[in-house]
């Protein structure tokens, strides 16, 4: 070391940067595994089994002697949750939490565009950061396996290659900020109905090729910090500490070196959460939405019950040590990471990511003689109609649920966008939730309306009939058994009389627009005497203006659609092969449970669809322009390859409209023959591309085995058998625009 490097050392121990008394735990300049190390050498028992429980609704104490900080979580996947009281589900009231909520994030998937994920991570992490939250619980990404699952608003659709691609970059944006994500609900929390005791009957195969890809995509190309188990079980072992999910896939398949935690009340059993990969208890006694018994802190399973199963020496300290480094590293990654941006809250950068999101997300479904966008030559008087163009989406629906800093209506979007030059009516047509409480969160909306169905018709006919077009804002709410959390859709169909008033707004003027605000799909009757169908999700703040841009034409809509648009359940694996909600059946402790056979196994959506050429509504992958595209053919690098090789397939697309637009090819791969019965199709690739008029690029794809790939049970792999592949790409995995063939020697 030379004189320079002496002088620069002292200074640099003067500067106080590195003292030599601060201890290696508290060194960030140290690994991260060196400080874990280092810190749980310091550590007594008990604070080894405080540090792995809440000692609040929403956190955890951490080591206070040794300065270990307190983890707080919050939830939730569109944006940070207003604060609760220490040990209640009820409202603090304070007035710094109102936050930016953002689209749900079945819109943020329906925009298939990795690069908004990220913004959307970005931002939503900013506000966590800002308020000093270590952990946001999310994004959900549990696959949509039937649409009266009641958190399907929360989660990416039914595919797990296009959930897994959205996840990755929400998670990195949102760890970014020093903030941990929790990616839920791992794994097979697919129903909401019976779902502490719902029990998932899953082949191999199935569980590998559809319910865990995303979350695996998440673990380790998103590097999550964190995961939340389920409450549902898998294979009769609930899914918060489940070995074979948390110790043999999780921790061990995919050696991911965070923390599980609990979702909230979903421990019952101190032995099976020990042994069963748990790392963190929060919640327990409650449903994780009302009631609880205050102040259990120390009675949590893995509190007293497991410091004294260590003292008598039932359990050793090895997995307890494993639980605490993992609680370490989360703490290390976050609250104790003085390298963390300082995030911020409720920023026009966030406003317009929001906007951006919802308008890019929301899918148009039809548009049958160009009825959308509004053409101010054609159009002076706009009838709006319906309950959710006035109501407020971004309180309810169950954890998810916000104290949003302002919402704009799709009514007040409208009028922001149209108000001077045209004239807009508004008639509420049916009357549907008027709940305007959530959780102590008040929408101070006053929804009631004493009328009677038959007036509220005739006020919207009658006004519809004396407009040049009519739009309808309809679809689902927050309310329970809509798109709510704990609970399940009872049917498909649209509530509150919907479907006739729809029937007798277009027979007044076939001028309709039909805009369907939910999180799940809903049966359409009435989709072939409608022109125009915009499919808008809960969209948050920006909610009114985003629908605005897109009914103006200020946005070419680009979305697609997540899931599969049934016609009814029977186009449903769930329901036409599998079970749902299940059967009821005894868990080991001899408690009530539900199995629920998962056999119409992996075909799922669109894979089911294929299978039994069915016609949906509108299938997966399907979303129109305001401009049309053209796709060239479909070409490959090489036509033949071994299973090492990379097989590209490039196509030309072409905007052969007149307005801007982007357009999402989707690659699909077909494996005709193989030895285990496969999809016609899989999704693979997609990618968004944004033209000109009259503008072509050639969008390129990377195939590699992955791709081709399926998973052989029997050998507990993934496996690409030699023979004959074809890539198909695809407008929607309904509408292959060209093939392509290639072999696997
Ligand atoms: C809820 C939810 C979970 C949420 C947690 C905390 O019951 O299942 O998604 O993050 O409890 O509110």
């Amino acid at each position: 070391m030379n004189k320079t490097h002496l002088f620069l050392a002292a200074s640099l121990f003067c500067a106080g940067s590195i003292s030599a008394d601060v201890p290696v735990y508290l060194d960030d300049s140290q690994p991260l595994e060196k400080r874990v190390e280092d810190a749980l050498a310091r550590m007594t028992l008990k604070e080894k089994i405080d540090i792995i429980h809440a000692q609040s609704k929403f956190s955890a104490p951490g080591v206070p002697r040794l300065g270990i900080s307190e983890l707080w979580c919050t939830d939730g996947p569109m944006g940070v949750r207003p604060e609760v009281l220490w040990d209640e589900w009820e409202q603090a009231s304070w007035t710094n939490d109102s936050c930016t909520a953002f689209p749900s994030l079945t819109c943020l998937a329906a925009t298939w565009d990795p690069e908004l994920s990220r913004l959307y991570g970005k931002s939503i992490g900013e506000e966590a950061r800002f308020r000093n939250k270590a952990v946001i619980l999310g994004p959900g990404i549990n696959i949509y396996r039937t649409p009266l699952n009641g958190r399907n608003f929360e989660y990416m659709g039914e595919d797990p290659y296009l959930a897994g691609r959205m996840a990755v970059d929400y998670v990195k944006g949102v760890q970014d900020n020093g903030v941990a994500v929790c990616v839920k609900h791992f794994a097979l929390n697919n129903n909401e109905i019976n779902r502490h005791t719902s029990n998932p009957i899953v082949d191999d195969r199935t569980l590998y090729e559809i319910y865990l890809p995303a979350f695996k995509a998440a673990a380790i190309d998103g590097g999550a910090w964190s995961f939340m188990g389920g409450y549902n079980l898998f294979r009769g072992e609930h899914a918060s500490y489940n070995p074979i999910l948390m110790n043999d896939i999780l921790k061990g398949e995919w050696n991911w070196d965070g923390a599980v935690i609990s979702d909230w009340g979903a421990v019952h059993d101190t032995e099976t959460a020990v042994t069963g990969g748990l790392d963190m208890e929060f919640g327990s006694w409650t449903n994780g939405l009302t009631n609880g018994v205050s102040n259990a802190y120390d009675n949590y399973w893995l509190a007293n019950p497991y410091l004294e199963g260590i003292k008598s020496g039932k359990y050793s300290e090895k997995e307890l040590n494993d639980k605490v480094r993992r609680v370490l590293r989360l703490t290390f990654r976050t609250a104790m990471n003085r390298n963390r941006p300082w995030g911020s809250m409720g920023s026009d950068e966030h406003k317009a990511a929001c906007r951006q999101i919802g308008g890019e997300g929301i899918v148009l479904l039809q548009n049958k003689g160009g009825l959308l966008p509004i053409d101010p030559a054609k159009v002076k008087k706009i009838a709006v109609v319906g309950e959710n163009a006035i109501k407020m989406m971004t309180v309810g629906g169950g954890s998810s649920s916000l104290k949003a800093a302002y919402e704009i209506t799709p009514l007040q979007g409208l009028r922001n966008r149209f108000g001077k030059d045209f004239d807009i009516t508004y008639s509420r047509g049916y009357v549907g939730d008027t709940l305007g409480d959530y959780n102590g969160v008040k929408t101070n909306q006053d929804l009631r309306d004493f009328r009677t169905p038959e007036e509220l018709r005739a006020e919207a006919v009658d006004a519809a009939s004396k407009a040049d077009i009519v739009l309808f804002f309809g679809g689902l709410n927050k309310a329970n058994h809509n798109d709510a959390e704990d609970s399940d859709r009872l049917s498909m169909e649209l509530p509150y009389g919907q479907d006739e008033l729809i029937e007798a707004l277009v027979k007044a003027n076939p001028n309709l627009v039909v805009v369907n605000i939910s999180g799940t799909g809903v049966a359409m009757p009435w989709a072939s005497k409608v022109p125009a169908i915009l499919q808008a999700w809960y969209l948050g703040n920006e909610t009114g203006n985003a629908l605005a841009d897109v009914i103006s034409g200020d946005v070419n809509p680009s979305g697609k659609l997540p899931y599969t648009y049934y016609a009814d359940l029977m186009q449903c694996g769930a329901h036409k092969l599998g079970e749902y909600p299940g059967t009821p059946a005894k868990d080991k402790f001899g408690n009530d449970i539900f199995d629920i056979p998962y056999n119409e196994g992996i075909y799922v959506g669109y894979r089911f669809i294929d299978k039994n050429k069915l016609k949906p509504t509108f299938p997966f992958g399907h979303g129109l322009s305001y401009t049309t595209f053209k796709y060239g053919k479909a070409t490959v690098d090489k036509t033949t390859g071994s299973a090492a090789d990379t097989f590209t397939v490039t196509v030309p697309v072409t905007n052969t409209g007149s307005r801007k637009g982007s357009e999402i090819v989707e690659l699909y791969i077909s494996d005709p023959k193989a030895s285990v019965d496969r999809p016609v199709k899989e999704l693979k690739g997609f990618r968004k591309v944004a033209l000109m008029p009259g503008e072509t690029k050639t969008v390129s794809f990377e195939i590699g085995k992955d791709d081709l790939s399926f998973f052989d049970a029997k050998k507990h792999e993934w496996v690409c058998e030699p023979g004959d592949f074809e890539a198909l790409i695809g407008a929607s995995s309904a509408d292959i625009r060209s093939k392509v063939k290639f072999a696997v020697k």
